[in-house]
């Protein structure tokens, strides 16, 4: 326990969790958690000085790879905690597709336990819908929660079994927690690398079409109504799928849905300039602008809950392959908030308190998290946002192992320039520190 009191001064507070945008409250954390300012008595007064910053909860991406147990040159617990702190993000949920691929309650306890070691950020497991993913047996979703995942996936795989995903969703009614599916007919899209026709066409890179995604969305929203279970849509990216969705909430199916910074800002018109660069190969690809614009029109139309970065880190060696034999992904913790900022509150799109729910309150609410924001009590996690700054994105500053990305060269606008977790300072000015957290809980 330490007496030091943090006083984060004269930023714009901006609280989702509460739906509070006040221009400059104080902020006031003592022992990992916010007080009142009358009631902060510490031996010592650390003073944060926000003038000109966005002060936000908790930020969450609900949609990350980490690698760990298995694949550790691409990305460890560690590095990729050390990602999220340095792109402003408290809490990440990390998906299963390790190896082995994380299916039991033992193996959610071991990413637990490494996260904690890191002493960074909150790391949450999404343990697999199905035994190493394989889409044969449902794996123990019961046990898994218990050992604290909070979401089920076999991302990077569908389940391609509509009996095994109406059995998981109906699971999902009394376990409380999201079946994430991975929206993929793999009939339609196995041998594709990139959007079919326009730039992959002239390329001659091999194309996966918009309804290898959408048949599957589609699928699962009539699953939903079926069980009345919690579907989560991971990386929504074609215009259909927009509209499966669309029809699910107007229903009131427990139905949500995430869009990445990727979907947001690019287009297949990337692979015209980065060519044969894999750095554009993700899955679900960059699509045509039309979808794009579905896309964010979905974001404002509230069809779109979260926002995540799918970060997916790869070794540079993998990245090098041809095109089509590439490892699908992109690196994606340290420009979320900048994605945030540049595809939906730099237009004018959203609002910010509207914008930064789709990183706090939106996931939370999915992954049925419950936290309250900046209440006196409540665990201690901001991300102080300078949102004016415009920075050029240089992967090789990265903190993750993953340089992988699109973005590389662009100008953004808005970056995270202070990360706290359980009241204690994780990033200061891009520097991830070491001191590490007394605890996590
Ligand atoms: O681009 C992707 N990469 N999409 C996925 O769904 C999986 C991910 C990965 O694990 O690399």
């Amino acid at each position: 326990m330490s007496d030091t009191v943090i006083r984060i001064k004269g930023g714009r507070v901006i609280d989702p969790y509460r739906g509070v945008d006040s221009h400059q409250e104080d902020i006031w954390i003592q022992d990992g958690r916010f007080v009142a300012g009358e009631d902060a008595r510490g031996r010592e007064t650390v003073a944060l000085d926000a003038e000109g910053l966005w002060v936000v909860p908790r930020l969450v991406d609900m949609h990350v790879h980490f690698r760990e147990p298995g694949q550790t040159w691409k990305e460890t617990i560690r590095s990729g905690s050390q990602a999220a702190a340095h792109g402003g993000v408290a809490v990440v949920a990390a998906m299963p597709n390790t190896t082995p691929v994380i299916d039991t309650p033992e193996l959610v306890e071991w990413v637990r336990r490494k996260g904690h070691e890191a002493r960074l950020v909150r790391v949450l497991p999404i343990g697999a819908v199905t035994l190493a993913s394989q889409g044969e047996d449902l794996a123990d979703l019961y046990r898994m929660q218990e050992a604290g995942a909070v979401g089920f996936s076999d991302d990077g795989r569908p389940v391609t079994s509509s009996r095994l995903m109406r059995a998981a969703l109906s699971y999902s009614t009394t376990l409380n927690a999201p079946i994430i599916n991975h929206a993929e007919d793999r009939s339609l899209a196995d041998g594709g690398a990139a959007h079919e026709g326009g730039p992959a066409g002239r390329l001659g890179i091999p194309g996966i079409p918009e309804a290898a995604e959408s048949a599957m969305v589609w699928r699962d929203v009539l699953l939903a109504g079926l069980t009345g279970g919690r579907l989560h849509v991971a990386h929504v990216s074609a215009l259909e799928s927009v509209e499966a969705i669309r029809y699910a909430k107007q229903r009131g199916y427990q139905v949500t849905a995430e869009a990445t910074p990727h979907h947001l800002l690019l287009t297949d018109e990337a692979l015209n300039a980065w060519q044969y660069n894999t750095v554009t190969k993700v899955n679900p690809p960059l699509r045509p602008d039309a979808s794009r614009q579905a896309l964010l029109k979905a974001v404002r139309d509230g069809l779109i809950d979260v926002l995540a970065s799918d970060h997916a880190p790869h070794h540079a060696d993998e990245k090098q392959r041809p095109y089509p034999d590439a490892p699908f992904g992109i690196s994606g913790l340290e420009t979320i908030v900048a994605g945030l900022i540049t595809a939906l509150v730099e237009p004018g799109l959203l609002a910010p308190l509207d914008a930064f729910k789709l990183m706090t309150s939106g996931p939370d609410r999915v992954l049925g998290l419950g936290y309250r924001g900046m209440v006196p009590g409540e665990q201690a996690d901001v991300a102080l946002i300078d949102p004016q700054q415009q920075w050029t994105v240089e992967p090789g500053k990265f903190y993750s192992l993953g340089k992988n990305t699109p973005f590389q060269g662009m100008m953004m606008t808005g970056k995270a320039v202070a990360t706290i977790v359980d009241g204690r300072v994780v990033m200061q000015d891009g520097e991830v520190l070491h001191a590490g957290l007394s605890s996590l809980s």
